[in-house]
């Protein structure tokens, strides 16, 4: 038997046992003529002990123990004299009497602890021993622990789980694909799936009533902290149910996560907020929740009621108040202009006004606003002594409104308001159908083509499109999009016309799409659906600032896995099968 126990697992209870143990050496200590050696595997560390007066040959050999080497060790379990209360095998340790290295290690690039003194390249080019690492391993067993619940769950609710391919055709999901050229139908390439929407969809169609996976995608997107350029989703879909039935269930598997994985109940429903109100109060889909802060309108107030004439050619005016920072200083301050002056963030500026102890308002636009409007303003935004009122302004209203979302954003997190053990869950709903897009010249559809407009909406797909609602809900949590789903078209007439919206010929849509409306064309039940973003959930739970810590071996920013040294180039052999006939070298 190679090891009769693990490292993580013996107690004062087993003392007096012969255990046969193996694993990775994390530390040597010599300490008079006793060696004490911390052995480490998945499950824990266990303090091995080496006494030169027993067995001076074997305490020789263990003090040329180096870090990392692999050793299997047999002794007695012994209770300790002094105890480590940090460790829960910290009142034993082991008396070793026999040694044996498996497998010695090169000296490591980083400390495999905690507190590592690796930076994140060398980690990541070194990621199997990054994973050894206590802290990033325990997001990998509660990533496993949450999948684990998710299967539970929706098995439980009848859900089947089915495998879609990975080489499909293209799926529209807004971002680029990832292609594959095809060795045996020369020109054509695959794209990996950017989700399994269209062939979730057929299942439907085949009378799988309730599907899902906890499938890989693939986005050729630009990499942010919670954006990995192929990611794991839970896809869900069902048949015959309505946008309630939906929600209904992934509130569910929600609640049961949060109840399973982190001990907390949630017995209230998730609030809702249409897009509309979402966008108005905290210029997001995504808005964190966490804490007020709302955007004030402030049109009213502030245009053609004094000389400043930044705010007389604005089309949105808006204002946030942050408790208790009137007393902020100017370099504070001008560091919040230069951070709405950033480039990902492109404000012109940032006016500010102090609500004074005496109730008056001290501003950066103090000769161009009579005290009257100042008082005006502190009245509008509900401010008090002491507050510090924050206003953009700008000529395209949904561009500045992002812009003030960044601030309260940001203000949030000074304020230390953006706890990452506080939860604060909602559904986004009544998103529009479509949005306008400059690089296209044409309406996108805002979640994807097959998404169902409002019933009651229908009749403006003809006069009115832009203000048409889809029956489209997100779960965000902490101002992250946990999860999008919607009610989809299974009418092939509807589904037409929203191609023909969408600046698809019928030549291009029976192209691109025939396969799912000829499907159509056969009783597609009613269905819907919903994909929750693994990765997000499981870094929200961890509390993690990137989904990166999340997964086993991730990409870095630029794309690349540094471990692997992928993308590459490949032999102009291989190219020539695949008849790409450009050297990529060159
Ligand atoms: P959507 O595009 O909203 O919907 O994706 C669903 C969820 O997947 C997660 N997600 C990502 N996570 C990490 N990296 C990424 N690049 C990334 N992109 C998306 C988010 C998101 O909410 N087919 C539809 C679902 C449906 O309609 O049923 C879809 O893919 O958490």
């Amino acid at each position: 038997m190679f090891r009769t126990n693990t490292c993580g697992e013996l107690r004062l209870a087993d003392a007096g046992k012969t255990v046969t143990l193996a694993g990775w050496v994390q530390r040597v200590r010599k300490m008079g003529g006793m060696t004490f050696v911390d052995l480490r595997d998945r499950y824990g560390i266990t303090q091995l002990v080496f006494n030169e007066e027993v067995n001076d040959a074997l305490c020789a050999r263990a003090n040329k123990l180096g870090r990392e080497d692999v050793i299997q060790i047999k002794g007695e379990v012994n209770e300790r004299e002094s105890k480590n209360k940090n460790l829960p095998t910290g009142e034993i340790e082991i008396i070793v009497s026999e040694l044996t290295v498996l497998n010695a290690s090169a000296t490591p690039p980083f400390t495999i602890e905690d507190n590592t003194d690796g930076g994140d390249d060398i980690r990541m080019k070194y990621r199997y021993l990054d994973l050894r690492r206590a802290c990033v391993r325990k997001n990998l067993e509660l990533r496993h622990q949450m999948t684990m619940e998710v299967r539970r769950y929706l098995d439980s609710k009848g859900f089947l789980e089915i495998e879609t391919p990975m080489l499909i055709g293209s799926t529209p999901e807004g971002a680029r694909d990832f292609v594959v050229p095809s060795r045996m139908n020369p020109g054509q390439f695959y794209a990996l799936p950017q989700s399994p929407q269209t062939l979730k969809q057929l299942l439907m169609v085949a009378g799988m009533d309730r599907y899902f996976q906890i499938v890989k995608c693939f986005r050729d997107e630009d990499l942010r902290a919670d954006r990995q350029p192929e990611f794991t989703q839970i896809d869900c879909e069902m048949s015959f149910v309505e946008q309630e039935d939906v929600i209904a269930l992934f509130e569910g598997m929600a609640k049961h996560l949060f109840r399973t994985i982190r001990g907390i109940e949630l017995t209230e429903p998730f609030p809702r907020m249409p897009w509309s109100e979402a966008m108005r109060l905290y210029g997001s889909d995504k808005p964190d929740t966490r804490f007020g802060m709302e955007f004030v309108e402030l049109m009213d107030v502030l245009k053609g009621t004094g000389e400043f004439s930044v705010f007389n050619d604005a089309s949105y005016i808006g204002g946030i108040c942050a408790p208790g920072c009137a007393s902020y200083t100017r370099k504070q301050l001008d560091q919040l202009t230069d951070f709405v002056k950033r480039s990902q963030i492109g404000a012109k500026g940032l006016v500010y006004a102090r609500v004074q102890e005496d109730g008056s308002v001290k501003s950066s636009v103090d000769k161009f606003y009579t005290q009257e409007v100042l008082l005006r303003l502190k009245e509008t935004m509900k401010a008090v002594p002491g507050d510090l009122i924050l206003i953009m302004s700008g000529e395209d209203v949904m561009k500045t409104r992002k812009q003030l979302c960044e601030l309260r954003l940001e203000m949030g997190s000074r304020l230390g308001l953006r706890d990452k053990n506080k939860f604060s869950l909602l559904w986004v709903v009544d998103f529009p159908m479509f949005e306008w897009s400059e690089e296209e010249g044409r309406l996108m559809a805002m979640h994807h083509p097959f998404t169902h407009p409002k019933d009651e909406d229908i009749p403006l797909l003809d006069s009115n499109p832009a203000a048409v609602r889809a029956d489209a809900y997100d779960m965000v949590c902490n101002g992250v999009e946990v999860g999008g789903g919607s009610i989809r078209i299974h009418d092939p007439e509807l589904q037409d016309k929203m191609f023909k919206i969408l600046g698809f010929t019928e030549e291009r849509a029976q192209e691109q799409f025939g396969f799912l409306m000829n499907a159509f064309k056969y009783g597609a039940p009613p269905h819907g659906g919903l994909a929750y973003g693994l990765d997000r959930w499981v870094s929200l739970f961890a509390g993690l600032d990137s989904i990166r810590d999340c997964i086993a071996f991730p990409k870095n920013n630029s794309g690349r896995d540094v471990m692997l040294d992928a993308p590459s180039y490949i032999d102009q052999k291989q190219l020539d099968e695949l008849n790409l006939a450009l050297d990529l070298k060159d």
